[in-house]
């Protein structure tokens, strides 16, 4: 990249109301000169140097000089003198002297030398963005001047949204550019491989796989242009969590907003299907009780059809994909067809429910032990073992034990659980519509039939749940919750 040292005209340096014209600057083997001492020159030093920078640092006399080891650094223990600039390509005057400052600006404006001036963008002549380095990559943020704060409070937002892997992307991108352009001479072609690429599967191995996988799954990409090889696809078994799009993992996010098909449960909420990938074919395999929009055998062959024809398919499902859904035998079906998939966990209903109903699952005071169960009936009946449900510490979590709900707490009181055991059962947990409806193994069935209650719902059972008096926290809507 070529480094434009057109300064700007004197009149226009002190009028911060004009855009600045964004740039990043080729530095490698030019002189640039930094004055002042405190941590923050240390950075900016510390910057300079890494692109390659010779840098010129004046420090007042007396001050302290840390060793670089790197011998495109000179430091220099005495006042600035106009004589400093000769030759150099750009200045940051950094002192705790406004005034020294100042002089610095002016000389840098009448020998065409970019300046940066400490706290000055009106008689600055470059901004020092903030950045999110993921070398090559960089992403810098300039508010103009107007709020330095504001552009770090971004830089966090933006730190946390481009995982560091998007570092190795970009080399590997970067290795394979010139195969690339030699193959496809049309700049609208080449653009087209590269969004394809790094949005499909080869690139998601940027963030699971090792560099030597991720540039060989390249190679093959770019050997296949031009033939007619279809290349297979992926799967990515996303858990989507309870309800609450917040709740969603990064990676989930990614992965709905760049899949070419998703295939979503009942249980994915409204919002979080808006997140996905404008143009995605959207395929609703349903799983209501006793009420599936696709059979579970054909929705497997329906993950191993789309991607054996090239598709980059998200299957969504609701919580976590390994906790009561069925993940596991989807992934069979992929790894038995060798088709490539990835796993992302999500939240739980358990955790979410438990979060956001105030009620921890384990607690030194109260529970040493929580088990998850699934009160699901199978003719009529709640298959479980109700002797193993009988220590007074251990939280039992019941997915889908709404409809066996009496029959669950009837079980666990015949069987020695006291009847007093508190119980709770939250219903559209995390979401804008959860209650939490408390009682007893004895009472809480009929404070739930009194209620109305709407699918889905989680039943949490063991003194924790008397914890919810001190620790409830999320009133959405003030929506009532029955006394224990
Ligand atoms: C087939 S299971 C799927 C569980 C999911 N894989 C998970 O990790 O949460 C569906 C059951 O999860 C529970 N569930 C899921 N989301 C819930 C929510 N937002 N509030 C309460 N219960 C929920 C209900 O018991 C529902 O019947």
């Amino acid at each position: 990249m070529v480094l434009c040292l057109l300064a700007p005209h004197p009149k226009r340096i002190n009028d911060t109301t004009v855009r600045q014209y964004p740039a990043f600057l080729q530095l490698r083997d030019r002189k640039c000169l930094i004055v002042g001492d405190d941590p923050n020159t240390d950075r900016q030093v510390e910057s300079l140097l890494s692109c390659g920078a010779r840098v010129v640092w004046i420090k007042p006399a007396g001050a302290a000089v840390a060793a670089h080891g790197n011998d495109r650094i000179t430091t220099h223990l005495r006042d600035w003198c106009e004589a400093d600039l000769e030759d150099c390509w750009l200045a940051i005057a950094n002192s705790e002297d406004p005034q020294l400052n100042a002089a610095i600006a002016t000389a840098c404006e009448t020998r065409r030398v970019l300046c940066h001036v400490r706290s000055q963008p009106e008689i600055s002549s470059f901004a020092i963005p903030a950045v999110v380095d993921r070398s090559p990559l960089l992403v810098a943020i300039n508010s103009g001047g107007v709020s330095p704060i504001l552009s770090r409070v971004l830089k966090s937002k933006i730190e946390t949204l481009i995982p560091a892997a998007y570092a190795n992307l970009a080399k590997a991108v970067g290795r394979h550019r010139k195969r690339v352009s030699d193959k496809l001479p049309r700049i609208s072609d080449r653009s087209h491989f590269w969004h394809a690429l790094i949005n499909g599967p080869t690139g998601e191995l940027a963030f699971n796989a090792e560099a030597n996988t991720l540039d060989t799954a390249i190679a093959q990409a770019v050997d296949a242009i031009g033939t007619n090889t279809t290349t297979t696809g992926h799967v990515s078994l996303v858990g989507a969590g309870p309800g609450d799009p917040d709740l969603l993992t990064f990676r989930a996010l990614r992965l709905v907003q760049s899949a070419d098909v998703v295939v979503y449960d009942r249980l994915v909420s409204p919002e979080i299907l808006k997140l996905c990938r404008a143009d995605a074919q959207m395929i609703y395999a349903g799983k209501a009780r006793a009420n599936h929009a696709i059979e579970q055998g054909s929705i497997n062959q329906l993950l191993v059809d789309l991607a054996a024809a090239g598709q980059n398919v998200v299957r969504l499902k609701g919580g976590d994909p390994f906790i009561f859904g069925r993940g596991g035998e989807e992934i069979e079906t992929l790894a038995h067809q060798n088709i490539g998939f990835q796993v992302v966990p999500g939240i739980t209903a358990a955790a979410g429910c438990a979060a956001f109903g105030g009620i921890p699952l384990t607690h030194r005071d109260h529970a040493q032990s929580c088990v998850f169960v699934t009160g699901h009936l199978r003719n009529g009946e709640v298959n479980m073992n109700w002797q193993d449900l009988q220590d007074p510490t251990q939280t039992i979590v019941v997915y889908m034990g709404l409809v066996g709900l009496k029959t669950i707490c009837e079980s666990l009181v015949d069987n020695g659980r006291a009847a007093a055991t508190p119980a709770a059962l939250i219903e559209q947990g995390t979401t804008q519509s959860q209650r939490v409806l408390c009682g007893t193994l004895e009472t809480l069935p009929e404070v739930v039939q009194k209620a109305a209650v709407n699918p889905p719902t989680l039943l949490i059972i063991g003194s924790v749940v008397t914890l919810r008096d001190k620790l409830a926290w999320f009133h959405p809507a003030q929506k009532s919750t029955a006394p224990l």
